[in-house]
């Protein structure tokens, strides 16, 4: 496909959300706190039809996603229908339900990358957080598995609260472990993350000390480890350019088959989503409603609609914007440019110490310390 207009690229990156079954409970899931059914998931021949088609229409990479990956019983063979497609494969793991002999199977198939999810540096608290007993032990495992099939590593620290202010801690554990680069990745406030956030959100105080220890870090590691970081939304004074502008560069498929300009985008109402049921990759990239409604810079408001900087974070993420003013073409209030950003200091402000809302399928009691949905 050629880019029929500025505001028609081809998509570069897959996020193939190949379940949401998962183990663990994370209180910040990016999943829809709706969750997807197995008995809704695609098939094997028809994911590896969505990998050709999305190949054939320029992406070059997929990440195989959930949920828990793993728990999908055919993750061999569509790891190597991702490879035949010729794309580059990410596997994006909790390491929990995937041993070393599958792995080795992922590896033969053909799996470039693996991503594992690191919840804290103490044993006890990163099995609170997970809501799962034993994860922090499975994942060291299988990221030494990761290492001795030369497979490179990526982990994923997800930090909060409760884990903040052991960045270093997390950050040598990766150098540890083998990885070739650590994510410092901030909780983002969508999914689960949104009933979590009084119980997740940073202090003032210790976003300034990890902003002050990624630098000391990345000093002290040059060379040994790459160490991604930015500034978490709600301390920002720009917003991130959220998924590289909606249908820009990439797409995601829900385990149902409907296809997300982002993994939030179902939190906005009045959006149609195609499925690949239905409607082959290109078409939808092309002509799906959800795509086309916030593509290019028609749709803005002031003050994105004159601002400079609108083509280059595209007046920042939609559903940030829908979650905090239920107006999903408001400029995101991340920005200090937002006549609303104000809005962001109460809410950071509103800290509160009480249980986890645990990701599950089914609602369960907030106080549930129990393991994650097993389905
Ligand atoms: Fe970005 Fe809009 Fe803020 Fe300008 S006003 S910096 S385009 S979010
Ligand atoms: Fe949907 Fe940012 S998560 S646009």
């Amino acid at each position: 496909m050629e880019a029929t207009s500025p505001t028609l690229l081809r998509p570069l990156g897959l996020l193939a959300e190949l379940t949401h079954r998962c183990p663990l409970g994370c209180p910040y899931c990016s999943n829809p706190v709706a969750l997807e059914s197995r008995a809704d998931e695609l098939d094997t021949a028809t994911w590896a039809r969505v990998f050709a088609e999305a190949a054939g229409l320029g992406v070059l990479q997929v990440h195989l996603s959930g949920g828990e990956p793993a728990a999908r019983r055919d993750l061999v063979e569509l790891t190597a229908a991702a490879r035949q497609a010729g794309l580059y494969t990410n596997l994006i793991t909790s390491a929990v339900g995937l041993s070393a002999e599958r792995l080795a199977g992922l590896a033969q198939a053909g799996l470039d990358h693996v991503q594992i999810s690191i919840q804290d540096s103490e044993a006890a608290s990163a099995d609170r957080i997970a809501g799962y007993e034993g994860a922090f032990v499975r994942k060291r495992a299988l990221a030494a598995a990761v290492v001795q099939q030369g497979l490179p590593l990526t982990v994923n620290a997800v930090v909060h609260r409760a884990n903040i202010d052991r960045i270093g801690e997390m950050v040598d554990q990766a150098v540890a472990l083998g990885a070739s680069r650590v994510e410092i990745a901030h909780v983002q406030y969508y999914g689960w993350a949104i009933p979590n956030r009084a119980m997740l959100m940073p202090a003032p105080e210790q976003v300034e000390r990890a902003r002050e220890q990624v630098e000391e870090l990345r000093g002290r590691h040059h060379g040994i480890i790459v160490i991604d970081a930015v500034v978490p939304d709600y301390y920002a004074r720009y917003p991130k350019p959220c998924v590289g502008g909606w249908g820009r560069r990439s797409l995601n498929v829900t385990p149902s088959g409907k296809v997300l300009p982002c993994h939030a985008a179902e939190s906005i109402p009045g959006l149609e989503f195609w499925s690949v049921r239905e409607h082959s990759v290109a078409d939808i990239w092309c002509h799906s409603p959800a795509f086309n409604a916030f593509r290019g810079t028609d749709w803005m408001q002031e003050p994105c609609a004159s601002c400079p900087r609108r083509f280059e974070d595209f007046g920042g993420c939609r559903c940030q914007a829908f979650a905090l003013l239920r107006d999903a073409r408001a400029t995101d209030p991340v920005c200090h440019l937002s006549p609303h950003h104000g809005l962001l200091a109460e809410l950071a402000g509103a800290r509160r110490d009480a249980a986890y809302v645990y990701r599950r399928h089914t609602p369960a009691p907030a106080h549930a310390t129990a393991q994650g949905d097993r389905d």
